[in-house]
């Protein structure tokens, strides 16, 4: 058995092909190159690969990371979470600020999105490992973004081909304050540099086409008016809502989650803040969306 047919053969693949459970994988095992690809090869037929009972140390975190491609880093010009006090590439996702004085996010609702849109070149792969999760701690909700794509009408994808969308950097805004937000551009200009991308990106490495849609930064659609463009926005936010291509992921602690940053977005509901709820976040370089 070769490492992929290894590696096939402990996996649980959840509906529709939206995800899968690798069982019986340490991830703390040193692989090598052909289970490195072989994992990456997972990763983009699945989009979410899960491993339960993982006891992992920061150093055996940030190894098996990298099996996945460079750590993603970014400037102080163009920041994003935890990049102001960069010493390692775990970034505190978690609300128990308390005993873990450096985590993100709060107990906030985190509306759907995918890591780093508005940077040049967003993120390709990110990771959760959940350290703490109480009773009645929230699930992330998974989206397959290829599959919104692929169930759009052919005249919504004949429309929405060449246009770009434009993300606006949310650290230059007061940290912890919602900005989910369609701008008119006419009216208001938020600060930071702005990357557009493709509105349909392809993959990468399959070439897949994804509907790269978020609803959790100020955004615009480059070159249609607010009126054309914030009606856009709606109308596809309501398909990806009407369609079933959804993982919802119950955290156990212990449990890592990788998932695709170029064909998912993710979203997790807010919560009572007395409720702990923290995990570890590693994310993984990426290149400039292409068309
Ligand atoms: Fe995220």
């Amino acid at each position: 058995m070769n490492e992929y047919e290894q590696l096939e053969s402990n996996l649980i693949v959840l509906p529709n092909d939206f995800g899968a459970i690798v069982n019986d994988f340490n991830v703390t095992k040193i692989i090598n190159t052909e289970a490195s690809a072989a994992l990456k090869d997972l990763l983009h037929r699945y989009k979410i690969l899960i491993f339960k009972k993982q006891a992992l140390s920061d150093e055996e975190l940030i190894r098996f990371s990298t099996y996945f491609g460079e750590l993603f880093t970014t400037g102080k010009h163009n920041p994003a979470l935890g990049s102001d006090k960069k010493t390692s590439p775990i970034v505190y996702i978690g609300n128990n600020t308390e005993k873990y004085k450096q985590a993100y996010l709060g107990h906030q609702e985190v509306f759907r999105h995918s890591d780093h849109q508005w940077l040049e070149k967003p993120s390709s792969v990110s990771m959760l490992y959940a350290i703490e999760i109480d009773e009645g701690a929230p699930d992330t909700l998974w989206t397959d973004m290829v599959a919104a794509y692929q169930l759009l009408p052919k005249q919504m994808k004949e429309r929405i081909a060449d246009i770009d969308i434009i993300t606006f950097n949310p650290f230059f805004r007061p940290f912890g304050e919602v900005r989910s937000k369609y701008i008119d551009i006419l009216k208001t200009v938020p600060p930071g540099n702005t990357f557009p991308h493709p509105l349909v990106r392809s993959h990468s490495t399959t070439g897949d086409k994804i509907l790269y849609l978020h609803e959790a930064y100020e955004m615009e659609f480059k070159d249609l008016n607010f009126q054309t463009g914030s009606l856009l926005h709606h109308h596809l936010v309501s398909h990806i809502n009407s369609i079933n291509c959804e993982y919802s992921h119950s955290w156990e602690k212990d449990d890592l989650v990788v998932w695709d940053n170029q064909s998912t977005s993710h979203y997790r509901t807010s919560f009572d803040g007395e409720i702990s709820r923290v995990l570890k976040r590693i994310s993984i370089a990426g290149s400039k969306p292409i068309r």
